[in-house]
């Protein structure tokens, strides 16, 4: 028997500001991924006390801005997905595209004509688009002006632009998804709630009340899609970290448990239930607020219930380790969710800690709890390639990770999940979200630019590609 299901999606996933470029072409405004620095330090950066968006192209660089040029050059981007056989490609559409503002009245035709070709191509190919509707890109006058996700008008603007979106498309299109990562901000307000120090991230409350808008929004883009064809899918998408205690002491236990309801599992449960779960209230109070606080309108809860999403999108990169028993214990390094050390596990350049066996877990934790199919739309590692003199990288390192991967899905099947399908994050090297690096490539595809903007953005081959390719053709069985 065979370890994948017939129709699985095998394809590869990428974010409209990291790869497009083009920032100011085509009658797109700014975003906030525009006014990101590049480097390591880009977190820092906007979480200054004073950070008021302000490009400053003096000081740094702003990777975002020209992305890897895919905005003319996604013709042969996609060509090259289809040489690896990709049955679907994963892709965001830039809200700023659109709506450059976030609050006209009407859409932007020329930023609509992009993602017409965009599409047109992939369907020339026989490749089924995957959107997702907002990925980390909010136009940035929606934080200058509205101050963010924490302002209920942005379920006004993001429903014109889901609505936009849906109908334009929905004949080509049948797999969407809502929010990028939508949890993240439980540590990372930046990128998917527009907040930073200085307009509200430290308080607690301003996230779940932006949490709380982005759920009631998402809800929405589910009614409109299924109004326009009830044979859409549409899900939700969250960054899950697979989380272990450090050993069998029920403190550590009970403090995992908790992680879990606080990163892993609150956003899911409001977005597949429907409905708040039983902990709502604790996570509240443990920062000083309670459910009651919140701006909730009078239909909002009646909406989430009736639009609950069709399946669960998720990233998966890592696992994370709790300990609160031991202050001694080395804390991991450069991941999103913190934690200590996992003796067991290596980490990658950047720290993550590489888990394939958590991926396995992952799945049947979601699968299990949720009973809804599951699709892994973002996986991958994050590594310094060397290219030979001829552009050659020999990655097997990434080989290596993107098997163990697929084996701990394949693992999920025979547990009895319902998995959908696959899209490595990066198929094609980007710029890092975190980071503003290019020089952290997950691609089978190297592009020749470096941190600094330098190179010739050429397209080359890497060892992972052919690879990938015959993982694809045999459906996964041969790895
Ligand atoms: C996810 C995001 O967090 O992981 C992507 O959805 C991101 O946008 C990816 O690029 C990898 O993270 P990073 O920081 O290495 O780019």
């Amino acid at each position: 028997m065979s370890k994948f299901p017939k129709n699985f999606m095998w394809g590869g996933a990428t974010a409209a500001n990291q790869l497009e470029g083009a920032y100011k072409e085509g009658g797109k405004g700014l975003s906030i991924a525009d006014a990101l620095p590049g480097g390591p330090e880009r977190f820092k950066l906007v979480n200054e006390p004073d950070f008021d968006w302000t490009i400053d192209e003096k000081q740094y660089t702003y990777p975002n801005h020209n992305g890897i040029d895919h905005y003319h050059r996604f013709k042969e981007d996609i060509a090259l997905f289809a040489e690896m056989g990709f049955k679907c490609y994963r892709f965001s559409i830039a809200w700023s595209r659109i709506f450059p503002n976030g609050d006209e009245e009407t859409p932007n035709e020329a930023g609509l004509k992009f993602y017409d070709q965009v599409i047109e191509t992939c369907q020339k190919y026989g490749i089924e688009p995957v959107i997702t509707i907002s990925h980390y890109e909010m136009p940035l006058n929606l934080v200058k002006k509205y101050g963010g996700w924490k302002n209920r008008q942005l379920i006004t603007f993001y429903e014109r632009f889901a609505r936009t979106v849906l109908t334009r498309y929905y004949k080509q299109v049948k797999y969407w998804m809502t929010f990028n990562e939508i949890n993240s901000a439980l540590t990372f307000p930046v990128m998917g709630q527009g907040l930073v120090a200085s307009n509200g991230a430290n308080d607690k409350q301003n996230i779940y009340q932006a949490w709380h808008n982005q759920f009631v929004s998402g809800a929405k883009a589910v009614k409109i899609g299924h109004e326009l064809d009830p044979d859409l899918k549409i899900g939700c998408m969250l960054l899950y970290a697979t989380t272990y205690s450090y050993d069998s002491n029920p403190v550590n236990q009970l403090a995992t448990l908790e992680q879990n309801q606080a990163f892993n599992h609150f956003c899911g449960d409001v977005q597949v239930r429907g409905e708040y779960p039983a902990y709502t209230e604790k996570l509240m109070n443990k920062y000083g607020f309670s459910f009651s606080d919140l701006e909730i309108g009078d239909d909002d809860l009646a909406i989430l219930k009736a639009n609950p999403v069709d399946y669960i999108g998720f990233s998966y990169y890592m696992s994370a380790t709790v300990d609160v028993a031991d202050k001694s214990l080395e804390q991991a390094s450069g991941n999103l969710i913190g934690g200590v050390k996992n003796p067991f596990l290596k980490a990658s350049d950047w720290g993550w800690q590489v888990d394939p066996i958590g991926l396995r877990i992952a799945l049947n934790e979601l699968y299990n709890r949720y009973q809804k199919p599951v699709f892994v739309v973002e996986n991958g590692l994050g590594a310094v390639d060397k290219p030979d003199e001829n552009f050659h990288v020999q990655d097997d390192y990434r080989i290596d990770y993107s098997r163990e991967h697929i084996e701990a899905m394949a693992g999920a099947v025979a547990d009895g999940v319902d998995l959908m399908g696959y899209t490595p994050w990066g198929c094609i090297d980007l710029v890092s979200a975190s980071t503003g690096q290019m020089s952290k490539r997950y691609g089978f595809i190297y592009v020749d630019l470096d941190d600094q903007g330098n190179g010739t953005l050429n397209r080359y081959k890497k060892a992972s590609f052919d690879w990938y390719k015959e993982v694809i053709a045999s459906n996964g069985e041969d790895l």
